[in-house]
């Protein structure tokens, strides 16, 4: 028996959120203990409904879903009203928890994958915690994906970006720049729809997500950013990593700062493979 890593994740599901919990929950080396959320795609209750109707889909219903507090986001263009571009689910099989996010985080000891912005994860920080190890999905080095050139989730609450990364936990950190290297392509998706009826399902979201970053960027596919900082855990030797230390401005943009405390900025991915695998683990995850 493969021994299983316990993560918690922090999301605003939201599209690419959406396929890193699926992978999280289909990947046998990982045990999805926690969702807690945070306003980011959508209001963090928002999110905490699409994961719970993300883990119904999984079959993974009994994972406790906590909602980050409610804040104002900005306009709901990219991933849409409902967080999920139209995604065709059923509404959650259960109410949402009371718990307080941040503080049940704060008492997680094992691996926090974090893909949105950073305010729920600061504030457990604020309240004690002490993880294993922190994945971040954040930052840019290059070309952001907001008017202001930083990246969206640092671009959200930058205070708590900065205060994350100058915390010294040397987390692990997927930047939008590494999402650019590897495109949810129209040929990708079609890869997923024939996966299995989970892939079927989801290929119409991925499809309308593709066109956005198309229509905002320029590009030929889909930045599924939040797919690489589980896809890392569960396959890391389809990534490349190197020491960095970066720096957070008030706009959420980063630089190379040597007075910054040490992390491993995600460099590489056989993106390919990445694809094929996840492909895979959809396919496991209809069959469980
Ligand atoms: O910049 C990419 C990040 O912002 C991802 O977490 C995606 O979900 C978007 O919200
Ligand atoms: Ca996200």
């Amino acid at each position: 028996m493969t021994p299983t890593l316990p993560i918690a994740l922090d999301c605003d599901p939201g599209v690419d959120d959406a396929l890193a919990l699926l992978l999280a929950c289909a990947a046998p080396g990982l045990d999805l203990r926690l969702v807690t959320t945070v306003s980011g795609n959508a209001p963090a209750s928002v999110c905490a409904a699409n994961a719970r109707r993300l883990l119904d889909l999984a079959g993974q219903a009994e994972v406790s879903v906590l909602a980050g507090e409610d804040r104002a986001v900005p306009d709901a263009v990219v991933h849409g009203e409902d967080g999920l571009l139209g995604l065709d689910l059923p509404p959650p099989s259960r109410p949402a928890e009371r718990a307080d996010a941040a503080t049940v985080l704060a008492r997680f000891a094992g691996t926090v994958i974090a893909l949105g912005p950073l305010t729920t994860i600061a504030a457990a920080l604020a309240r004690g915690a002490r993880w294993q190890r922190l994945v971040v999905m954040g930052g840019a080095i290059g070309a952001g994906n907001t008017a202001s050139g930083a990246e969206y989730n640092f671009s959200v609450d930058p205070a708590a970006a900065a205060a994350v990364l100058a915390a010294g936990l040397r987390p692990t950190l997927v930047p939008l720049d590494l999402a650019r290297e590897a495109l949810a392509t129209p040929a990708v998706i079609d890869i997923l729809a024939r996966a299995c009826p989970i892939g079927r399902r989801i290929a119409p979201m991925l499809a309308a997500y593709a066109e956005q970053d198309r229509l905002h960027h320029g590009l030929p596919g889909a930045m599924v950013a939040d797919l690489h900082a589980v896809a890392i855990l569960d396959r890391p030797d389809l990534y490349a990593t190197r020491p960095a230390r970066l720096a957070v401005d008030e706009t959420g943009r980063c630089r190379e700062d040597p007075a910054a405390p040490i992390l491993d900025l995600v460099v590489e991915v056989k993106a390919h493979s990445l694809f094929a695998h996840f492909a895979q683990r959809l396919g496991q995850l209809c069959q469980a």
